[in-house]
């Protein structure tokens, strides 16, 4: 299988794909920073992509060199992410971090790699959100009157989920699946230790969930779902991924700000 990872040089990202090639697979390394791209290239002799996430034009054109690199595209597995610790930033597009790179990286990446998937089909979308999850607040969506970093975090998150739903229904019968997963709580990385909170869980056992939701073929036919860990059935997300409204919404502030951003 080919398989693009986001945000493999650190965490779990680095932890799955180290997996991945160990099991023989063909894994697309991405990553932003070209020396920590070229230290997994020397330990694993795996293929990398270099973009800041941070930068929609920049995922525009991670998402065309993919298109004239590979030939196919079994599994995207968005998982790069930014914490909830520090104060509020903005991308390189002006746009809230924590929702430019945990969200709209992620969706714009997918849509644009859609036709490599649905050429490879069967494939799948793995999104690596989380259980921690908060309402998007669709008065301020992008934090710009108050602010607070776990909320950002959580916003991002179920905006990951939320579009998870949409897009398993547009590629509905195509051959395509898209789910999203809470890896597990408090893994040993950067994020959490950026976050000063204790450890609760290994990345061997947040691991297992994604390389489960990337290689199972007992899931071939599961789309749509949101996952807790490695639990065998489809959890319950917010309420609000099950809101047609509010994912409209979503989706139309997401495209605006895509457009706006690369125009
Ligand atoms: N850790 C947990 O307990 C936990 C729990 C639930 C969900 N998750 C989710 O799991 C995923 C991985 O998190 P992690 O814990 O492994 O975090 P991590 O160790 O901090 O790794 C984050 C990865 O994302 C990359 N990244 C961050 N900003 C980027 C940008 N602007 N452009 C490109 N790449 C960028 C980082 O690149 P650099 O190497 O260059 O920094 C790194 O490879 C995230 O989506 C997170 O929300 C984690």
């Amino acid at each position: 299988m080919t398989i693009l990872i986001t945000g493999a040089t650190d965490g779990l990202g680095r932890y799955v794909t180290t997996e991945l090639v160990n099991a023989g697979e063909q894994v697309i390394a991405h990553g932003r920073n070209p020396l920590r791209l070229q230290e997994l290239r020397d330990e694993l002799a795996v293929e990398t992509v270099q973009a800041d996430l941070a930068d929609l034009r920049e995922v525009d054109r991670l998402a065309d060199e993919i298109l004239a690199r590979y030939e196919r595209l079994d599994v995207l597995v968005n998982n790069a992410g930014i914490g909830s610790a520090g104060p509020r930033e903005e991308s390189a597009n002006g746009i809230e971090l924590r929702f430019a790179v945990n969200y709209l990286a992620g969706y714009h990446l997918a849509r644009r790699l859609v036709p490599l998937l649905t050429a490879s089909a069967p494939a799948r979308v793995v999104n690596v959100a989380s259980i921690g999850q908060r309402e998007i607040d669709f008065a301020d969506p992008l934090l710009e009157q108050s602010y607070d970093g776990s909320r950002a975090y959580a916003q991002s998150k179920l905006a990951q989920i939320m579009f998870t739903v949409d897009l398993a229904e547009e590629l509905r019968g195509q051959g395509v699946t898209v789910n999203s997963l809470h890896p597990a709580s408090y893994m040993p990385t950067t994020m959490v230790r950026q976050a000063g909170v204790g450890f609760l869980s290994t990345l061997e056992e947040g691991g297992a969930a994604v390389l489960r939701l990337i290689t199972d073929p007992a899931l071939a036919g599961v789309t749509g779902a949101y996952f807790n860990g490695s639990a065998p059935s489809p959890a319950r997300p917010n309420r609000q991924a099950n809101d047609p409204d509010a994912r409209r919404r979503l989706q139309d502030l997401s495209e605006s700000v895509i457009a706006k951003a690369l125009s």
